[in-house]
């Protein structure tokens, strides 16, 4: 399955995110952290303004929720239209409950999981799932340095998605630039979210071109 490469608008300009969706057109999705400023030390953005970048963007949304309390606030999402509501393993008190209600709301569904937390206690879980999100740093901030050693955890997880035979795609986030997201890609992952990585290039389309073309050659190793 193709690769997808989706910018975090977390590095983009907060005053202009209209001019900022259309820099990634070529982007297979745009990836929206919302943090509630209790899960993460961070406060950026919730739903309403989900609902506003959705009527103007070019490419789908992917949500990435780094919130206390998924289980009220996530189906929301995907009744706003985003493609992908992904919440944290640590936050849901009942996350099969509600990967089903986002999946009803019409979202494909995503598990996050911080550094720090196993996959095995989700494994039996991923038919749930239409994407597990390894995060590659501690969320809460951009441009912070890739971690290494989640890279383990991102082999199992491949292994195991590819052992059950389901469609879930393996997403990284935080950290993932030209010189880290060969490793991500040689450890299974398939869909890259990068952050200062496009948002800081002066051309966002060709540091898209130049992610994309880099895990590809990596996943086909
Ligand atoms: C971190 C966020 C990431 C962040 C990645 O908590 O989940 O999506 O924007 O930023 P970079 O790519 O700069 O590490
Ligand atoms: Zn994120």
């Amino acid at each position: 399955m193709a690769i997808q490469v989706n910018p975090s608008i977390l590095s983009a300009d907060f005053a202009n995110l209209q001019a900022e969706l259309a820099r990634i057109s070529t982007a297979d999705a745009a990836h929206v952290d919302v943090m509630d400023g209790h899960f993460v030390p961070n406060l950026t953005l919730g739903l309403p303004v989900v609902e506003a970048l959705q009527a103007v963007s070019p490419v789908p949304l992917d949500c990435h929720l780094m919130i206390e309390a998924p289980d009220r606030w996530a189906p929301a999402y995907a009744e706003a239209g985003a493609a992908g509501v992904t919440f944290h393993a640590e936050a849901a008190a009942a996350p099969v409950k509600l990967a089903r209600e986002i999946r009803r709301a019409g979202g494909r569904a995503g598990l996050a999981l911080r550094p720090a937390t196993p996959l095995e206690p989700f494994v039996d879980l991923l038919g749930e799932f239409d994407m597990l999100l390894v995060m590659t740093v501690e969320p809460g901030f951009g441009g912070q340095s890739f971690l290494d050693v989640t890279l383990p955890k991102l082999r199992r997880a491949r292994r195991a998605v590819d052992a059950s035979g389901l469609d879930v795609r393996l997403q990284v986030d935080g950290g993932v630039s030209a010189a880290t997201i060969e490793r991500a890609a040689e450890a299974g992952a398939d869909v890259f979210v990068a952050g200062s990585a496009v948002y800081g290039a002066d051309d966002a389309a060709a540091a898209i071109a130049q992610l994309r073309e880099l895990a590809t050659a990596a996943c086909a190793h």
